[in-house]
């Protein structure tokens, strides 16, 4: 019972799904982090992954980049594969001044530019959020952590190159801690479909001070999210 995008069976996958947007990542952080692991999709090249983290079943894989791609991935999880909670561990662009390189976002709420919601046929506009009982515990963690981390919203944009040049700023000014891609097609299906959603984010560049970091930098700061991440599947 594969789907048109993963060849998994039932069964193959846990409860709980880690989504990095890079399935390298996702291959680099079964092999580093899990036991036992298991290959479970190949097709097109979208990674993924189950074994075992400190005895519980964790599966990790790929999201692409962009609302099409992790709406597509995270609706088959949920509705064909039996996942109860996928936990997006991205990378972000910071919004403000006081959120700098290599801190972690929890994202509390994620607002957008894209049409997703569109589908839905509301008679207005629909807020997504995240699952708060995934939030609180990565809150719990990050603080147990010691780490540098941020809870508030985030916007999710289908432009990773704008044409203009104030939409940044725009979202900064109600609030928005940092950018991303995929947050808010993440939390809407999970809403739709009565699952758990979650994204953590490592501020990789900002656009207050145009300052990015290096691909080491990224790669420890990935590290204690994705702790964080596996603490609370
Ligand atoms: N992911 C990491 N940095 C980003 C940015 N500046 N814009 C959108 N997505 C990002």
């Amino acid at each position: 019972m594969s789907t048109p995008h993963n060849q998994a069976q039932m069964g193959d996958i846990a409860k709980t799904v880690l989504m990095p947007g890079d399935p390298l990542r996702a291959k680099f952080l079964a092999e580093t982090y899990l036991e036992d692991v298991k290959q479970f999709n190949t097709v097109r090249n979208m990674l993924g992954y189950t074994g075992t983290y400190q005895g519980k079943q964790v599966s990790i894989m790929g999201s692409g980049m962009g609302q099409p791609s992790i709406g597509i991935y995270s609706h088959e999880l949920f509705t064909q594969y039996g996942v109860e909670a996928i936990i997006r561990i991205g990378s972000c662009g910071s919004l403000q001044k006081n959120v700098h390189l290599r801190d972690i976002i929890i994202a509390q709420g994620s607002c957008t530019d894209s049409n997703f919601a569109h589908q839905y046929e509301l008679p207005g506009t629909f807020s997504a959020i995240s699952s708060y009982d995934l939030l609180e515990q990565a809150v719990v963690k990050a603080k147990e952590k010691g780490l540098n981390y941020h809870v508030g919203n985030v916007i999710a944009s289908d432009i990773f190159y704008h044409a203009d040049q104030g939409s940044a700023q725009k979202w900064a000014s109600m609030g928005c801690l940092g950018v991303e891609m995929e947050s808010y097609a993440l939390f809407a299906t999970a809403a739709h479909l009565d699952k758990k959603a979650l994204t953590l984010l490592t501020v990789s560049d900002s656009l207050v001070t145009q300052e990015e970091t290096t691909a080491e930098e990224r790669e420890k700061t990935f590290t204690a999210m994705m702790e964080i991440a596996l603490e609370i599947a």
